[in-house]
């Protein structure tokens, strides 16, 4: 695969940013302008879901200074440097599941496997309603990512699911903080 193979051309460290399609996707630019204060020059990808419901890719794209990569790069494209850390936010139960299960039919799903593979640290930021995250494939899904070693930012203190219907609430309280800090330290 030669998307990510390439060399940063600067010393700036590299976020690649997985965005899948949940409400906090809206607002996106609130993590990435954290990691843009904190030095990170930030690399996007889109799940067709977020780029369908919830992204403005172009106002995303002039925020990083780079596209939004939606699918693989053509010959001729500038390939995209390769990742110093990771963040998946917002994660969805269908992204969370479809990963832990090693399926890799779209272009993130596919970045993901091989990043996991390769040992890059990742983060993922989950954004699922209550009723989602007691279904114990959902549980499972998050175990089988801790055990290869992916930062899942689930459960007390960290991510908390909220009751179904009340997402526009929780979305105010989206802990990106949490995830530029899992991909810092
Ligand atoms: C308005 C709207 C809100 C949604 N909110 C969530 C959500 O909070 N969490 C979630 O896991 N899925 C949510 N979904 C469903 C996902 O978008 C759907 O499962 C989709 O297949 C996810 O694709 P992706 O994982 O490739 O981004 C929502 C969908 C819509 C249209």
């Amino acid at each position: 695969m030669e998307d990510g193979e390439a060399g940063s051309v600067n010393s700036q460290r590299v976020l690649h940013l997985f965005i899948c399609g949940a409400g906090p996707a809206r607002r996106i630019h609130e993590l990435i302008d954290l990691a843009h204060d904190e030095g990170w020059d930030v690399y996007c990808a889109a799940t067709e879901s977020a780029v369908q419901h919830f992204l403005d890719t172009d106002a995303v794209a002039e925020r990083c200074g780079h596209p939004v990569r939606t699918t693989y790069r053509r010959p001729g494209e500038t390939p995209t440097p390769s990742a110093d850390a990771v963040i998946v936010a917002p994660a969805t139960y269908n992204t969370i599941n479809k990963w832990a299960a090693g399926v890799a039919d779209t272009y993130v799903l596919t970045q993901l496997a091989e990043l996991t593979g390769l040992g890059v640290r990742i983060v993922v930021l989950p954004f699922v309603n209550q009723s989602l995250a007691a279904n114990r494939i959902f549980l499972r899904s998050v175990e089988e990512l801790r055990s290869d070693g992916v930062r899942v930012l689930f459960g007390p203190g960290e991510f908390e699911p909220h009751p179904p219907r009340t997402g526009d609430d929780a979305m105010t309280s989206f802990p990106w903080k949490l995830a530029l800090r899992a991909a810092r330290d």
